[in-house]
Order: structure tokens, then sequence, then C-alpha cells
């Protein structure tokens, strides 16, 4: 009679262990999702952002004269690499040095994502 209940013990306490693994899981599945959002930058945050680059890019990457790089379309990793070579001073042109300077690598991710999501490089109508 005491070994059946020792039985039971032991089997519900498997089970209130894979219960605790499970939730373990999920807990840990949970907490890497805005890591996750965060490594791939946000676009509607981008475009808030983007306010700053407007005047010469466009808000939308169209640039108003062409003198300023067009960067609707771009790849989102060369607009990263770009952004981020401006801020190092590893690419060096005084305008964009002002601008990327104070971005935050979150703010390079996020305008990255903006402007790569916009109908660009195959537009060709655009200059
Ligand atoms: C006053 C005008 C001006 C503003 C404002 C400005 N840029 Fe630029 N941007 C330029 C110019 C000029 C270049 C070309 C520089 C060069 O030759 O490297 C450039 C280049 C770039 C490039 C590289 C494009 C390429 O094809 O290699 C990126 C990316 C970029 N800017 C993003 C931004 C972002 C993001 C902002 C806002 C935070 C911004 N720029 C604000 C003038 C501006």
């Amino acid at each position: 009679m005491s070994q059946l209940i020792l039985l039971r013990l032991a089997a519900n306490d498997g089970r209130r262990k894979k219960t605790m693994i499970r939730n373990t899981i999920l807990v840990l599945f949970l907490l890497s999702l805005p890591l996750t959002l965060a490594a791939k930058g946000d676009a509607n945050s981008g475009k808030e952002k983007a306010k700053v680059c407007k005047a010469c890019h466009g808000l939308d990457g169209k640039s108003v004269d062409p003198s300023y790089p067009n960067l609707a379309g771009q790849h989102a990793s060369y607009l990263h690499k770009a952004l981020g070579d401006y801020r190092s001073g590893r690419r060096t042109n005084l305008i964009m040095a002002g601008f990327a300077g104070p971005l935050s690598d979150q703010d390079i991710k996020d305008l990255a994502a903006w402007y790569s999501s916009q109908e660009g490089l195959k537009d060709l109508s655009i200059k």
C-alpha cells in the first residue's frame, strides 16, 4: 500500500518537473521576444526618427535634391553599415557625421528598417 503511494508521488513529481521545464521554456521564449524585435529594428519608430533626415532624404527616403542619395528601398544591411560607418568616422562626410553621431544602435536599426521598407530601388522614376 505504502509502495503504491510512493509510486504515485514519484509519478506526480515527474509530471510536475515536466510542467516546470515547459513553463521555463515558455518564459525564456517570451523574454527573448523583445530582443528579437530590437535586433530587427522597428520601421514605425524609424519613421518617427527619420523626421530629422527629411530635409535632405525625404521622409520616405526619396531625396528632395539629386545631391542627396535616395534611401528608399535600399537594403537594411547597407543602410545599417553606412550609418555605423558615418558614426564611427570610418566613412567621412561632414554633414552625415553630424547626423549619424548622436544615433544609438537601436536608432540605426529602426531607420534602416524604415527606409528599406519603402518603395524605391526598383522605382526608376526617382532620381
Ligand atoms: C543636410 C542634409 C542631410 C541630412 C539632414 C541627412 N543626410 Fe544623410 N546624407 C546627406 C549627404 C550629402 C549624403 C552623401 C554623403 C557621402 O557622400 O558620403 C548622405 C548620405 C547618407 C547615407 C548613405 C547613402 C548611400 O547611398 O551610401 C545614409 C544611409 C544617410 N545619409 C542616412 C541619413 C539619416 C538616417 C539621416 C537622419 C538621421 C540623414 N541621413 C540626414 C545629407 C543629409
